[in-house]
């Protein structure tokens, strides 16, 4: 991995220097390797956002975001979306290698038997206030498992974690469905392991037990899709987060639990929501112009939410596959949305504008998927959730590749200390 080129960096104030290896991956540019730039000259490197910093070498998902690519495991999202399905991408993700017929059955055979939530577990969710936030609950909830299944659990021993990552797809639907029903005071449903996996979830979220539930299939499709594009997405802040806390040794839950929380900001997955509140807030199309004004405004903290992108400085790819999704269900399942006539010249007038063109702030996945959700009939509150859901597959992939890299150490950043210098302590009488 280590290529023969060395990055020569040298300090003339101290005359120290060091001589720092680049490494190259696959794909995507050479790194420089400064594991050992504070010995050799007793500095650390400042990058906050981590905009030039790769904190681990991954084979899981890669990113050109200039180019607008997006691979899992090598594979193009593009056909992904086309042909695979959710589940059969999660195998991908987790194994690296897509499933023939009888690995897809062995794996989908062994989500459908552990999708059942502990009973116990659903005294738990009695202790949550009834407008409690399901994102809250979905958090909760999930760290929670770490109490309902330490026994068979040693991090080290690769089939207890390859049972935790199928333990957490298999009842992450189960969890999200029980938050929604909680919220709006329905019993909670059980999985019916007779249907697939999205069927399964919009079961467990719609049927109510007066009645069946008609299920219109473009439904299932629509939310299939929308899994597969959210399923990873390479170093992002919640899969970071997820990586740092299973530096710890933590166990799998509780890290997870972690990437949840850190999902839900709304610079990350919990833009969904907010691109929802804003189109109602913005609501009607002659207030676009007014809105793109307001983000465009040095002195405005207001932002176009599900616009821009820390890496795709061009298109994302998503993006561009759900935008296409998102007419195609409006239109089959009848929905004429004002709002889509508000998000319709929003991305127009955002995309011909000099303030966005210069600063290659495109629609992401986020301005989409909470369209398609409202469509499906998926509460706001619920979108990132939806979304969780999805990165499961990818969180816990991340996490199991952590366990398998040999020298995996604490993640321990250092800091350039801004604070008062060294001070002698002061009697509160004589402050
Ligand atoms: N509306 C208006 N201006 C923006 C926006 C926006 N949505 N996004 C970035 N800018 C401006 C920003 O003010 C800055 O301008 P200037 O150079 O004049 O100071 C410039 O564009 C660069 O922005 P940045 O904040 O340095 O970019 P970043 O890479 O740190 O942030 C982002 C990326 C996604 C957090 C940001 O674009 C944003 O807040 N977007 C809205 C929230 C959103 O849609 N998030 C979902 C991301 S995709 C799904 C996911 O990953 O979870």
């Amino acid at each position: 991995m280590s290529d023969s080129k060395i990055v020569k960096l040298v300090d003339e104030s101290n005359n120290r220097s060091s001589e720092l290896p680049l490494i190259s991956g696959t794909l995507g540019p050479a790194c420089i390797d400064i594991g050992t730039l504070y010995k050799d000259t007793g500095h650390f490197t400042y990058d906050p956002g981590y905009g030039s910093t790769a904190s681990t070498k991954s084979a899981i998902t890669y990113i050109d975001g200039d180019e607008g690519v997006l691979l899992y495991r090598g594979y193009p999202i593009e056909q992904l979306a086309e042909k695979s399905s959710f589940l059969e991408v999660s195998y991908l993700l987790l194994n690296g290698e897509l499933p023939d017929k009888t690995q897809f059955e062995g794996f989908e055979h062994q989500i459908t038997h552990h999708t059942m939530m502990h009973e116990a577990q659903k005294n738990f969710f009695q202790g949550f206030h009834h407008d409690a936030h399901p994102m809250a609950m979905l958090a909760a909830a999930v760290a929670s498992l770490s109490a309902f299944y330490h026994d068979d659990l040693d991090v080290e021993n690769p089939a207890d974690r390859k049972l935790a990552a199928i333990r957490l797809i298999a009842k992450m639907p189960t969890i999200a469905a029980a938050c929604f029903r909680y919220s709006v005071g329905w019993p909670m449903r059980y999985p019916r392991n007779n249907l697939e996996y999205v069927t399964r979830f919009l079961h467990m979220m719609f049927e109510v037990p007066s009645e069946p539930l008609q299920l219109n299939p473009v439904a299932a499709k629509a939310l299939d899709l929308l899994f597969i594009l959210h399923a990873d997405h390479e170093q992002n802040a919640s899969t970071s987060t997820v990586r740092l806390v299973g530096s710890t040794g933590a166990n799998p839950y509780a890290s997870v639990a972690a990437g949840i929380t850190a999902l839900w900001g709304p610079a990350h997955g919990g833009a969904n929501e907010a691109v929802l509140k804003q189109l109602k807030e913005i609501g009607t199309p002659d207030n676009v112009e007014t809105a793109v004004k307001r983000a465009k405004d040095k002195n405005d903290s207001f932002r176009l939410m599900g616009f821009g992108h820390r890496v795709y400085k061009n298109f994302d790819p998503r993006a561009k596959i759900i935008r296409e999704m998102c007419h195609k269900v409006l239109a089959e399942l009848g929905v004429n949305d004002p709002l889509l006539d508000v998000a319709m010249k929003l991305e127009e007038a955002a995309l011909k504008d000099e303030y966005f063109v210069e600063r290659k702030l495109y629609p992401n996945v986020d301005f989409y998927s909470g369209i398609i959700y409202k469509a499906l009939g998926i509460p706001t509150e619920m979108f990132t959730v939806m979304f969780a859901i999805a990165r499961t597959a990818g969180w816990i992939s991340h996490w199991i590749e952590q366990h398998e890299t040999p020298g995996s150490r604490i993640g321990r950043p250092r800091q350039i200390y801004t604070g008062a210098g060294v001070r002698d302590y002061v009697p509160s009488a004589k402050r």
